[in-house]
């Protein structure tokens, strides 16, 4: 029996690079079943709900799921996407691919980011007209499923370490926990890490990125880390992600709806059609999975390029190239 895919395109340039990421999907083995859903903007100023029930009972359904990206509605859609698959984490490959103009070429990380709680747990409130606040959430056992995940990534993939990122010498507590827990059960793994204040990490990731290899971090923590490398690889159009979860995942880029782009037909698919290839490896696909990065690692090498890597190539150029180099 195939396997059924769910694709969300979402808002702004999800339309078409989901769109793009899919039929490379199509053009390699697997015979998936695909079935589209909505969410995002457009579906909230229609129906007045961001994420519809048929989209969460869609994703939840599906073996896995490619997502594009959602505007003003994007904490409302993807966040509880997230928790449909279950996702305790988000796994954020940041690369410098050859041929591209990465500011810095030496970039090879992956970023584990938390991705059920800390500020995300989303306890605010706004006391009075002067004070708003947020409670932090971090508890012991949401950073042992990560930390566990963290040491079989290390030595599945041939890593040599990772490095905690936290800020445990303000938020003794909650980063306390999260900064001990990981180290606990990378010792329990002998799995060889150290620990960095994510501040001073940041300057180190611009300075010397190939120092690093696997940042396991905290959910905040590692959302601005990835844009960050984001800036040293070549931008956000390179990002892939997987947020996986036990029985299920999704497969997003890391960018959002590049509203300064969206409609013209030049956002570059590459971080979408790695996410794809992502979703194959989840599956089992391995080789249609290297097939696809191979694909797409190529044609950033020395094919057409879309304006963010300083090219003037649309999408569908590049999508193009792409398929005729799988
Ligand atoms: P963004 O990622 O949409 O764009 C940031 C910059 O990167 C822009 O200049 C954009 O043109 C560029 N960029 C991003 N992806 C690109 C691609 N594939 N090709 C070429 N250039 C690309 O971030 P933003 O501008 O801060 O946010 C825009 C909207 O997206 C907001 O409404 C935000 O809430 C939403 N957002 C959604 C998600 C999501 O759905 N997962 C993630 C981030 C932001
Ligand atoms: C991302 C986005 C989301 C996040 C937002 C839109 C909720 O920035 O996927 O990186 O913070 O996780
Ligand atoms: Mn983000």
């Amino acid at each position: 029996m195939s396997e059924q895919i769910a694709v969300i395109p979402g808002d702004g340039i999800g339309q078409e690079v989901v769109p793009a990421a899919r039929r490379v999907l199509e053009a390699v083995g697997p015979e998936f079943e695909f079935v589209e859903g909505d969410a995002g903007d457009a579906v909230k100023e229609e129906t007045g709900t961001a994420l519809p029930d048929e989209t969460r009972s869609l994703v939840a359904a599906s073996d896995a799921t490619l997502f594009g990206a959602a505007g003003e509605t994007a904490a409302e859609v993807i966040l509880p996407l997230r928790s449909v698959v279950d996702s305790f984490v988000n796994v954020r490959p940041a690369r410098a691919y050859p041929g591209t103009d990465a500011l810095r070429p030496e970039t090879d990380l992956v970023f584990l980011r938390e991705n059920t709680e800390g500020v995300y747990a989303g306890h605010e409130s706004r006391l009075s007209d002067d004070v708003a606040t947020l409670t932090r959430v971090v508890t012991e056992s949401a950073s042992e499923r990560l930390a566990e995940f963290a040491c079989e990534y290390v030595e599945g993939r041939d890593e040599e370490s990772f490095t905690i990122a936290h800020k445990a010498n303000v938020m003794r507590e909650t980063d306390g926990v999260f900064r001990d827990t990981v180290d606990r059960v990378a010792d329990v793994h002998s799995v060889p890490h150290d620990e960095m204040l994510m501040d001073a990490l940041a300057t180190h990731l611009c300075l010397r990125p190939e120092e690093y290899d696997v940042i396991v971090c905290p959910n905040l923590a590692g959302d601005v880390l990835s844009d960050l490398a984001a800036g040293l690889v070549g931008g956000l159009g390179l990002l892939p992600s997987a947020n996986i979860g036990p029985d299920n995942a999704l497969f997003e880029p890391v960018h959002g709806t590049a509203p300064d782009i969206a409609g013209e037909g030049v956002a570059n698919p590459a971080a979408t059609m790695l996410s794809a290839a992502m979703l194959l490896e989840h599956l089992g696909y391995d080789e249609d999975g290297t097939a696809v990065r191979a694909a797409v690692e190529s044609v950033l090498s020395d094919g057409p390029r879309t304006p963010d890597l300083g090219g003037d190539a649309t999408t569908e150029d590049v999508t193009e190239a792409v398929l005729s180099r799988l």
